[in-house]
């Protein structure tokens, strides 16, 4: 019998119960063990509920329990959480979990403390949701040397955005309908500003590039001021806006942030929309890959933290071979001057520079650097088109 314990019974911890309930037969068949969900965590009373006596207040219960081998933390924001995974993976319990701030922010330490523990920390869901997306970019393209990779990573703003879009919904309305569904942060101010999607950029590049940025480093820019204007001028010619997580490796070094983008009709990722999220990984040997499904939501997000607790209990000793160390930004390229291309909304025909029309009030200018879009047509909207 192997025993776990989840660290908060929200969405994410309830749907992780959920999903070992329903698949139990599989999952003990693959583990070739029984599993029993031995403690929740929770500060919340559940009367009724079928874990009820498997609730308690007391971490120490989790923590001094020698038979707990495995603790999912879904427990979301840096503290308790972190310092709950730090002391558990110190104890030689095996920790997984959701929580991209955590691991954006402390994942270094806590790889490390897992490997000096002899134990595992794995966060297959922290990007993503139900996406399989960190374990083929550590063991599926291990053969490639990683160029970049663009995602839409928070189903929130891809959701508003959509809502926007296709069906006339106010910023608002579209809003509180995802709270509802279940896919905003506790605080969504994370997802509309951008900084959801930066914690999960800043994963998947270190995962990529071996060096974990801190958010405090990277650049984030949400989608609070998208106007409709800018919408329907880019539908016009098949594109659309989107928020976008990018990192690549430049002969200068590595260039990240999020920023929302204009997505033209060739690219895999304007297709993306609703709550699911698309990651466009580029590899040296494969060429251009792309992961797609549900980037949010109960279950979509329990189905991957229950494939790392089944990555760990059916392989009893394994070590970990994902390693990255911590960047301290002052290696990182500056996004605002690279050129690149960019949609301004002006009316004016520039000179210095190759351009395209977007109808008769938008243009595509080709190389040209956000530092210089900004110089050349101050007070114009702009977004970089991929
Ligand atoms: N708030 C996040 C999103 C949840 O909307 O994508 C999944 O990380």
């Amino acid at each position: 019998m192997k025993k776990i314990a989840i660290l908060g019974y929200g969405v994410v911890g309830g749907g992780v119960a959920e999903v070992i309930d329903t698949n139990r037969a599989e999952i003990e068949a693959a583990i070739g063990e029984e599993i029993e969900i031995k403690y929740i965590l929770d500060l919340r009373d559940f009367p009724g509920n079928k874990y009820e006596s498997a609730l308690t207040k007391d971490f120490n219960d989790i923590l001094g329990d020698p038979e707990v081998v495995l603790v999912a933390e879904a427990m979301g924001g840096s503290h308790p959480a972190y310092d709950f995974s730090l002391a558990a993976l110190k104890a030689g319990k095996n920790v997984v979990t959701s929580n991209k701030e955590v691991v954006a922010n402390f994942g270094a330490e806590l790889l490390n403390t897992a490997k000096e523990n002899g134990v595992r920390y794995l966060f297959e869901a922290s990007v993503g949701g139900g996406i399989p997306i960190i374990r083929p970019l550590i063991e599926s393209l291990a053969g490639n040397r990683i160029c970049s990779v663009a995602g839409i990573l928070n189903g929130t703003t891809n959701y508003i955005l959509t809502e926007m879009s296709e069906n006339g919904k106010t910023f608002e309305i579209a809003l509180k309908e995802a709270q509802e569904k279940g896919y905003a942060e506790k605080d969504p101010t994370a997802d509309v500003d951008g900084i959801d999607a930066k914690r999960k950029i800043c994963i998947l590049s270190a995962i990529s590039f071996g060096k974990m940025y801190g958010e405090d480093v990277v650049k984030n820019e949400g989608i609070r001021n998208i106007e409709l204007t800018d919408v329907k001028i880019l539908a016009g010619i098949g594109a659309k806006i989107k928020l976008v997580g990018k990192a690549v490796k430049t002969e200068q070094g590595i260039a990240i942030d999020v920023a929302p983008r204009v997505v033209r009709y060739n690219n895999p990722l304007r297709s993306v929309d609703g709550v699911f999220n698309g990651i466009l990984v580029n590899g040296n040997a494969l060429g251009d890959v792309m992961f797609y499904g549900s980037g949010a939501g109960k279950l979509p997000t329990a189905s991957a933290v229950v494939s790392d607790i089944m990555d760990i209990l059916t392989h009893p000793g394994a070590v970990e071979k994902l390693s990255f160390e911590e960047g301290s930004g002052e290696d990182l390229v500056d996004t605002d001057a690279l050129p690149l291309s960019y949609y301004v909304r002006t009316e004016a025909k520039p000179q210095s520079y190759e351009y395209e029309c977007v109808g008769d009030k938008a243009i595509i200018i080709k190389n040209i650097s956000k530092n210089d879009v900004k110089a050349n047509f101050a007070g114009s909207v702009f977004y970089e088109v991929m």
